[in-house]
């Protein structure tokens, strides 16, 4: 039997609403972010480094990994995915390439990283993850396990957010009056970890919830 508490896939309160649309200003916010770093004529001295020193993988990273983390807000809200399904597969095939493309970017970005290895080892296990679970439900989906899919798809997106979480965390360590080196270092690990684990929380919720 269905629990009164779930509503209808195809409707959602004014606070799932609500937090949703601030998470696609986020979303936005962040992926203006990095398609200004493209554009603009005379980019911030970080970015400026990082496209003289990985000029292709700076690229393909910052046009790339923005269209992930908007497509995967468009994709995670049930509200358009249960009455958009032909949008939810076309937006799932541009999330898997923008993921394949900003990962393997990311990755080999993350050899390099600022604040040593510690960072390096951070940003590198946050790369391979992001492409292995969403190679996974890649995988789900086209052997439509659609349990599987939207478990593995959570847990990817969860690590798409470490691009909005590390730019919360790396103001609001400078605030605190935090050394930036070790900062960073700190929220190398700290932008995803927690995030997979809020993932891991509403996955297990989700079959909990689906058994009963
Ligand atoms: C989730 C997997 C991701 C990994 C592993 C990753 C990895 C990295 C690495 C290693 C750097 C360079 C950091 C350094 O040299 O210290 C970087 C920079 C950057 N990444 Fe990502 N990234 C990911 C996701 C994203 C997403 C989804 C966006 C979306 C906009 C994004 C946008 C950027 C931007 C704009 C920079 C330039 C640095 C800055 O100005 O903040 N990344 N990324």
């Amino acid at each position: 039997m269905r629990s009164p508490s779930i509503s209808h896939p195809a409707t959602y309160s004014r606070m799932q609403w609500t937090g949703w649309s601030t998470l696609m200003l986020l979303a936005l916010g962040v992926a203006a972010y990095a398609l200004w770093l493209l554009a603009a004529s005379n980019p911030p001295d970080f970015a400026a480094s990082l496209l003289a020193r990985q000029p292709v993988g700076a690229f393909v990273h910052f046009a790339c990994s923005p269209l992930a983390l908007v497509a995967g807000a468009l994709q995670i809200n049930r509200a358009i995915r249960t009455r958009h399904l032909v949008l939810h597969r076309w937006l799932g095939r541009l999330y898997v390439l923008a993921v394949l493309l900003g990962g393997a970017s990311g990755l080999s970005m993350a050899l390099q990283a600022q604040g040593g290895p510690v960072s390096e080892w951070g940003f590198g296990l946050l790369a391979v993850l992001w492409l292995l679970s969403t190679g996974l439900g890649f995988v789900a989906m086209r052997r439509n396990q659609r349990t599987a899919h939207r478990d593995w798809m959570l847990r990817s997106y969860a690590l798409t957010l470490a691009a909005i979480t590390l730019r919360i965390y790396i103001p609001a360590s400078m605030v605190a009056g935090l050394p930036f080196e070790e900062a960073y270092r700190v929220i190398a690990w700290l932008c995803w970890v927690p995030n997979l684990l809020v993932a891991e929380w509403v996955v297990r919720r989700l079959r909990r919830t689906a058994s009963a």
